[in-house]
């Protein structure tokens, strides 16, 4: 029996990774997060698997459900929504796992901040503007960031951010981040990207705090700040310069005659 943590994707059902999706169909027992995670996802189950939404449980009860299976001996489909090593909560899930003596692995997915970037057509690390990308959220409610990383300390390095689990604290974010990228840093607001309401929301830091309330967006979306979303006249890298010859690419060799 093992527990199969499964990245569902961030929403379009297509997005999900051969294996992933193969596990699904094979377990009898399938636990996925239903308030990002879609049913289309989860219908793979076998028609007579036990297919239940763990967002109205606590951890506990769906340990109970992991240890019951166990103890019949069914393997789970555990499935999270984008990329299960981020902002996934299977640490703790695992750590009682481990205590347990039960069996998992881990099947990655797409993770929102990726399919946001393809849906908005644009490289996150742009040559010259932005070679560093930093996945990161502000603490609200819930976990505290710990120290040294909080957005000031991450804004002076002027990387691209992709800010999750935020969009109700932009007055923050604009106060922390204006000094070190400008007030007329592009941001875009990706919200529910791969689901049939996606939207996109594009503004500066001073600016995109009132389009996102004007249009009342609350919840599930990803703040991406950075020059490297609008930037044009950026160098190309060296990876296909003819000029910069690598291993794969070698220096043309020149003939007798020296061409
Ligand atoms: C609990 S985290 C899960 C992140 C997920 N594991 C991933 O790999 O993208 C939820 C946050 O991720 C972002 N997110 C997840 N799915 C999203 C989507 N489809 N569109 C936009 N943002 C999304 C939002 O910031 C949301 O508040």
């Amino acid at each position: 029996m093992t527990v199969h943590f499964i990245g569902a994707g961030p929403g379009d059902p297509e997005l999900i990774t051969v294996k992933g999706r193969r596990l699904i169909a094979g377990c009898p027992v399938c636990l996925y997060a239903g308030s990002l995670v879609p049913e289309a996802v989860v219908a793979a189950a076998p028609p007579d698997a036990r297919v239940i939404d763990t967002a109205p449980l606590d951890l506990e009860q769906i340990m109970e459900e992991i240890a019951s299976a166990h103890a019949k001996g069914l393997d789970v489909a555990r499935v999270h929504s984008g990329d299960p090593s981020l902002y996934g909560a299977i640490a703790e899930q695992i750590r009682r796992l481990a205590a347990m003596d039960i069996p998992y692995d881990i099947t990655p997915g797409v993770p929102a901040f990726a399919a946001a970037a393809a849906a908005m057509g644009r490289e996150l690390t742009v040559p010259g503007v932005a070679q560093t990308l930093i996945l990161t959220r502000t603490a609200m409610k819930s976990s505290a960031m710990p120290d040294g990383e909080d957005l000031a300390t991450l804004g002076r390095t002027g990387a691209t951010l992709a800010i999750h689990l935020s969009v109700r604290n932009l007055l923050h974010i604009e106060r922390e981040l204006s000094p070190f990228y400008g007030v007329d840093c592009p941001v875009v607001v990706a919200y529910r990207v791969g689901w049939p309401d996606e939207r996109f929301l594009r503004g500066t830091l001073a600016d995109i705090r009132g389009w996102v309330r004007a249009e009342k967006l609350t919840r599930t979306a990803l703040i991406f700040v950075g020059r490297a979303l609008e930037a044009e006249g950026f160098p190309d890298s060296s990876l296909y310069d003819p000029a910069s010859p690598h291993v794969l690419r070698p220096r043309a060799r020149k003939n007798s005659r020296g061409l």
